[in-house]
């Protein structure tokens, strides 16, 4: 289900896909990736598909909404015009005012639901969101609400443009990762077992659920049939090879490695 565009607001002036900031008539401002933005409307689907297994999982992302666009919206602004924007279904996700993406300058112990750290891990492995660990701006930290939350799953599954082939060539095997992102969090989230209870959350999603994240997406987003068919299978194998994937991270858990 849809929610129309009702005024536009301006460009993030961030980001590579080249958001721009809408309010809905809900009366909320959503930070909206267009269908035309330079990936391709694949990104539009691995956002909307990822917002619908990590809320699944319990994790922090921001509500993410189908925008409807509409001509007479474009028409009135030169800068959507000049983008060429089509009107139509696009995608957006709430918008915090006070988000930032410099955890650097962010004290971390104040944070409230760092335990979902372990979860962001978890999670990028069994979806292969393969950027997060090394592009940090894909991590907001909301200090009004001492809260982290993910954004931009863009790039996960398989890619941008679902190119499903290299994926499916090796799907008994699972890429791991691991960069300065990740490591932030270390001193929060070591213990004896620090993805145990995630990964359990993985293995036990059932076909039923990740059939209804991959459901209803706009036909607008040119997604075929057989490719969503294909990321189901993929998912549901993913799930089981996230634990022992996992195994190779523990070096750098001082107490989980103790542990082992
Ligand atoms: N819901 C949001 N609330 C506040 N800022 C956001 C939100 N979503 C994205 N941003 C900001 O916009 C930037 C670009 O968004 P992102 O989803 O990362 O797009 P891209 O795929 O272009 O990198 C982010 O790095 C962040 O600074
Ligand atoms: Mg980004």
């Amino acid at each position: 289900m849809s929610i129309l565009a009702v005024q536009y607001i301006r460009p993030m002036d961030d980001g590579w896909t080249l958001p721009h900031l809408f309010k809905c008539e809900d009366g909320q401002t959503y930070v909206v990736k267009f269908i035309n933005n330079r990936s391709g409307s694949g990104i539009l689907a691995n956002e909307l598909i990822a917002y619908r297994l990590g809320n699944w999982l319990g994790l922090p992302i921001p509500p993410y909404r189908i925008i409807q666009i509409t001509r007479d919206l474009v028409d009135m602004f030169p800068v959507l015009k000049s983008m060429e924007i089509p009107a139509g279904l696009h995608l957006g996700s709430l918008y915090y005012e006070q988000g930032t993406t410099l955890l650097d300058e962010v004290n971390l112990a104040l944070c409230k639901n760092l335990h979902h750290a372990a979860g962001m891990i978890v999670f990028d492995h069994w979806i292969n969101n393969w950027d997060r660990h090394v592009a940090e701006s894909n991590l907001l930290y909301i200090p009004d609400q001492q809260k982290i939350q993910l954004i931009d799953h863009s790039d996960a599954f398989f890619g941008p443009y679902w190119d499903k082939e290299e994926f499916m060539d090796d799907r008994d095997k699972m890429d791991v990762f691991w960069g300065p992102l990740y490591e932030m969090f270390v001193p929060f989230i070591d213990s004896p077992d620090p993805f145990g209870h995630y990964v359990s959350l993985v293995e036990k999603i059932s076909k039923k659920a990740v059939i209804q994240a991959v459901q209803g997406l706009p036909k607008q987003w040119n997604i075929s049939r057989e490719d969503v068919t294909e990321l189901i299978d993929f998912l549901m194998c993913r799930r089981n090879l996230v634990r022992s994937a996992l195994e190779e991270l523990r070096d750098y858990f001082p107490i989980w490695r103790e542990k082992g």
